[in-house]
């Protein structure tokens, strides 16, 4: 493996020195200042001295087990370990010595005695600690011979599917051990046996998929020979260059290494320096990549008149036409609104932002929409009427200051699970944790974490707790007084504490709704208010509910309440689905609000587009994507280019979904797979994996992050590059020749993000917006001094109980979310290795509520709402309250949005995903839903194969 790829090893990690004091030594007869804490290992090191190692690492603490680190200190007796000595002023160290040299050649000897000597044919040939320390030491013989006993026939585990463990090759250095412990937080690994019967093992000694193993890799990553080792490197060999990228699932945005040969991905490596990961990631990031070149993307554009025709391959320019001349032939006959695009947040920034152009300059309306829609838009509605800002406030690294951490409606293990590890890590160091959710989350309780108070609550109540939480700190004097005095609006808060203090809303009062017993409340409240720097982090089960807004609010309410706003350690933190969320809505993907957050009807903001895109704007917001399709089932709305999304999968009742999508006359689908909505689509554009195109993508913390190109587009074009075309096509004139000229437009036209350009994230590697002459390098912290608004805003939340109710027809409440393994819609995951740990999408029930309808484990059961019917087999777990089920959505056989509603939240349309009222009973054979869906299916993939396998 060339240089370029091995990142610089310093062996442990920087010590924990906030008062940065500094100590000066002599190493090798050179005066060395390093701050005070450093190892003797990392100060040589960081002066240019490599110490050999062994189990030491700098990405976890020094264990001192290998002895090959020994140095020489003068005034000390014996060979003290450099990784677990720390420097002390005056210190003088000798690191390359003839008896030290002796010393380690003994070391040496004994490991290599007890390894298969197979290094030519061996995966990690080149990039093997091992061997690189037996070079180092100059070992030339082993006196032992290879006789001895020896571990050379240990058994390979192969069952994970993404990596190998070859017992034989391990030397015991205890780092995938540690790796496991302090890097992931899951505690799989153990060393069973002493001395020379020492070996490592998952689990209880189980095989690796056996076991607790969650496959985030971290142990492959610290292993320094080839026990642990990525099948794709097996399979490959060492790759030979690489290129720093953001990882495409999910909000936390991964820094990710692609190691590459040529234009194939060897393995992907969590970039150790990524600020939002540092040098970690999950088994979607690292592993899950296969996806991008499966056999089943499209990679030709196709077209038909109708959805029941065969598809035609035809050129890029075809398609682009017919596209084109469609859109124009519905506006022409049904007017200018009669179009609209949607924009993806799965696409990078400059993606997004040249959709909501093209639908405003050249559509000419404002019919633009995300699918933040359908996830977070209440968190911009709710923050920017609070504190002023529609993000979120901290960076994740925040959390490592935080001394209370609520987790509200969120699952950070299953769906952030890079944060989730920094969180736990917090966690064992002594935060307290409170979660709120109706499930038993991982968070819970789990190998060395225990929540204080888990409010288990019933679906549907989260501002009967967010208000009762409030009138606890108000009614027991736990208000921060002097912040709210300094920061907030008087008279809002005024009001707002009257409210809350009102008997109504106390824990007792709302007992009977929320179903937590008020002494639980009481505690958590008292916590929070007085347990030091209170941080707030909170997902989809906040915000997709009828009061999903009025939640955020109450959870903007408690920040301010309680002056846990404005420093590290605190805030209100969303934590953001998909991988750039955050960032189409930045751009301006919302039908009311131009990029930056700004009303279309603003006319100075609207002046400024008006002259920069040579075009009149309507100053009127356009339609929602729930509108669209009211409006496409009124047949005024006929057209819509979506690119990146899979809408009739992932939005709520799937039925009124595809009715809309067969009232349309012209459907541009713009994806790497036939999903589902390309099923009812006209036109398909082939879209472009992250791997293939270059951009950025914005994560939860607000940071932005390059990605870029390894590999050029398979279809031809980058996912913005087919955009300019249909947009010239349609005769706006888009002209960019490299996505940076669309950020420097961005930046041009958008106060937050004036300061950013990609020089600049080249030269920072990431930048958190707000990014501009008052920040340069961006803002990690927001509302420092003020509110971004000002003064901070409370805002009453009533709590109004959602009209979705329980009733003898259908007794439970149906709640969902998502596992790690897959990702949303399933579209990437599902054609990965990734099915090995969730193949099927399950319905959990509580065993009470199984056995009251004869339901056992893995039985077929229906689940039936006012909205529709589907069947999925039953997982009886104690995770679940009696009278709530789960499920999870990968799967569009599962229909899971067969029977969500179309109840939306008051302010943003975002569907109440998390609360319908359904009956289950077992069941012998699929839905009729199901079997449609299967014929339909086959139907289409007939209709696909015909022209792909057309002649070109
Ligand atoms: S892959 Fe991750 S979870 Fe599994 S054993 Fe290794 S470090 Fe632990
Ligand atoms: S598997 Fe690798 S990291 Fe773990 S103890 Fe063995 S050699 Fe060390
Ligand atoms: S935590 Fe999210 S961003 Fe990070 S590797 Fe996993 S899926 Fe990717
Ligand atoms: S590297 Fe220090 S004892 Fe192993």
């Amino acid at each position: 493996m060339i240089e370029t790829i091995i990142a610089r090893d310093l062996g442990t990690p920087p010590p924990l020195n906030p008062n940065m004091e500094f100590v000066t030594l002599t190493i090798d007869g050179e005066r060395v200042t390093v701050a005070a804490g450093t190892s003797v290992m990392r100060a040589a090191a960081e002066s240019g001295t490599n110490i050999p190692k062994l189990c030491a690492t700098d990405s976890l603490e020094p264990f001192g087990s290998c002895r090959l680190c020994l140095v020489e200190i003068e005034g000390r007796r014996g060979y003290p370990a450099s990784c677990t000595t720390p420097v002390e002023e005056g210190m003088v160290v000798r690191t390359q010595t003839s008896k030290l040299q002796e010393l380690r050649k003994g070391v040496m000897e004994l490991y290599i005695s007890d390894h298969p000597l197979d290094c030519l044919t061996c995966p990690a040939n080149g990039n093997c600690e091992l061997q690189d320390m037996a070079g180092v030491t100059g070992l030339r013989e082993v006196r032992y011979g290879y006789e001895g006993a020896n571990h050379l026939k240990l058994k390979k585990d192969e069952s994970n599917p993404y990596f190998t463990f070859d017992s034989s090759k391990c030397i015991v250095c205890n780092r995938c051990v540690r790796a496991c412990e302090e890097t992931q937080g899951t505690f799989a690994l153990t060393i069973s046996g002493r001395g020379f019967e020492s070996r490592v093992s998952a689990g209880q000694s189980e095989s690796f998929m056996e076991s607790e193993c969650v496959s985030c890799g971290a142990c492959v990553e610290a292993c320094p020979t080839a026990t642990l080792q990525e099948k794709s490197v097996i399979w490959m060999g060492q790759a030979e260059h690489k290129v720093t990228t953001t990882c495409a699932y999910c909000g936390v945005g991964c820094s990710l290494d692609a190691e590459m040969k040529g234009s194939e991905v060897v393995r992907m490596v969590p970039t150790k320096n990524g600020k939002a990961n540092e040098g970690h990631a999950c088994v979607k990031g690292r592993f899950a990549w296969g996806y991008a070149t499966h056999k089943d993307r499209i990679l030709k554009p196709m077209i038909r008149s109708k959805i029941t025709d065969p598809w035609k391959e035809v050129s890029w320019d075809e398609a682009l036409d017919y596209a084109a001349s469609e859109f124009k032939r519905i506006q022409a006959k049904y007017g200018q609104d009669s179009i609209g695009g949607i924009v993806s947040s799965r696409c990078t920034n400059e993606e997004g932002y040249l959709v909501q152009k093209l639908v405003r300059a050249a559509f000419g309306n404002n019919n633009v929409d995300t699918c933040a829609r359908v996830c977070h838009s209440p968190t911009g509605y709710g923050l920017k009427q609070t504190l002023g800002e529609s993000a979120g406030t901290q960076t994740f690294a925040s959390v490592a200051k935080s001394d209370v951490i609520m987790v509200i409606g969120a699952n950070p293990t299953d769906g952030h699970p890079v944060f989730a590890s920094r969180m736990k890590r917090r966690i064992r160091q002594g935060a307290k944790l409170i979660v709120i959710d109706p499930r038993r989350i991982d968070l819970v309780k789990s190998p060395h974490i225990r929540s204080q108070y888990h409010l288990q609550l019933r679906p549907g109540t989260n501002v009967a707790m967010v208000s009762s939480l409030a009138h606890v700190i108000v009614t027991e004097g736990l208000l921060a007084e002097q912040f709210i005095a300094e920061r907030c609006d008087d008279r809002a808060f005024n009001q707002w504490r009257d409210f809350v203090a009102q008997e109504s809303n106390s824990p007792e009062a709302m007992e009977s709704v929320t179903g937590v017993p008020a002494e639980q409340v009481r505690g958590a409240a008292r916590l929070f208010a007085t347990g030091g720097n209170g941080a707030i982090f909170y997902g989809l089960g906040v915000t997709e509910h009828a009061q999903g807004s009025t939640t955020v609010m109450g959870i903007a309410n408690l920040a301010m309440a309680t002056g846990n706003v404005g420093r590290e350690g605190v805030g209100v933190n969303p934590l953001r689905g998909q991988n750039n969320v955050q960032g189409s809505c930045d751009i301006g993907s919302f039908p009311h609000e131009l990029p930056g957050y700004r009303h279309v009807s603003d006319t100075t903001v609207r002046m400024q587009f008006e002259a920069a895109w040579g075009v009149e704007l309507q100053a009127e917001p356009g339609l929602r994507i729930p509108n669209m399709f009211e409006a496409a089932l009124d047949g005024s709305f006929k057209g819509l280019y979506c690119q990146g999304e899979d809408i009739v999968q992932s939005d709520p009742n799937t039925q009124h979904v595809i009715s809309a999508m067969e009232a349309m006359e012209c459907i541009v689908v713009q994806d790497i797979f036939l999903n589902e909505t390309a099923k009812y689509a006209h036109v398909l554009l082939p879209g472009s994996s992250f791997l293939e195109k270059d951009g950025t993508f914005t994560n939860a913390e607000r940071r932005i992050s390059r990605v870029r190109k390894v590999m050029a587009p398979k279809a031809g074009y980058a996912d913005w590059e087919v955009t300019v075309q249909l947009s010239n096509r349609l005769g706006y004139p888009m002209n960019y020749k490299h996505p940076s000229e669309i950020m420097d437009e961005i930046a041009r036209l958008t106060p937050t993000f004036s300061g950013v350009s990609y020089a600049k994230l080249e030269k920072l590697g990431s930048i958190q917006w707000p990014c501009n002459d008052a920040a340069p390098e961006g803002t990690p912290t927001m509302h420092i001094d003020h509110f971004v608004r000002g003064k901070g805003r409370f805002i009453i939340t009533q709590y109004v109980p959602t009209d979705e109710k329980v009733t003898r027809m259908y007794p439970l409440i149906l709640t969902t979310g998502r596992i790690l393994s897959q990702y949303n819609v399933g579209a990437q995951t599902r054609r990965t290795e990734n099915v090995k740990w969730h193949a099927e999408d399950r319905l959990e029930i509580h065993p009470h509520d199984a056995e009251e309808r004869g339901i056992k484990d893995d039985q077929w059961v229906g689940i039936q709402s006012r909205a529709g019917e589907t069947v999925l087999r039953a997982l009886v777990t104690e995770r679940m309250q009696p009278g709530v089920v789960y499920t999870t959505f990968h799967f569009p056989e599962s229909g899971a949005n067969v029977i969500t509603t179309e109840n939306s939240d008051w302010a943003t349309n975002c569907p109440e995903y998390k609360v319908t009222a359904v009956q289950v009973m077992p069941v012998q054979q699929q839905s009729d839903w199901q079997q449609e869906f299967a014929r339909f299916h086959e139907e289409q993939m007939a209709l696909k194969d015909a022209a792909t396998a057309q002649p070109a």
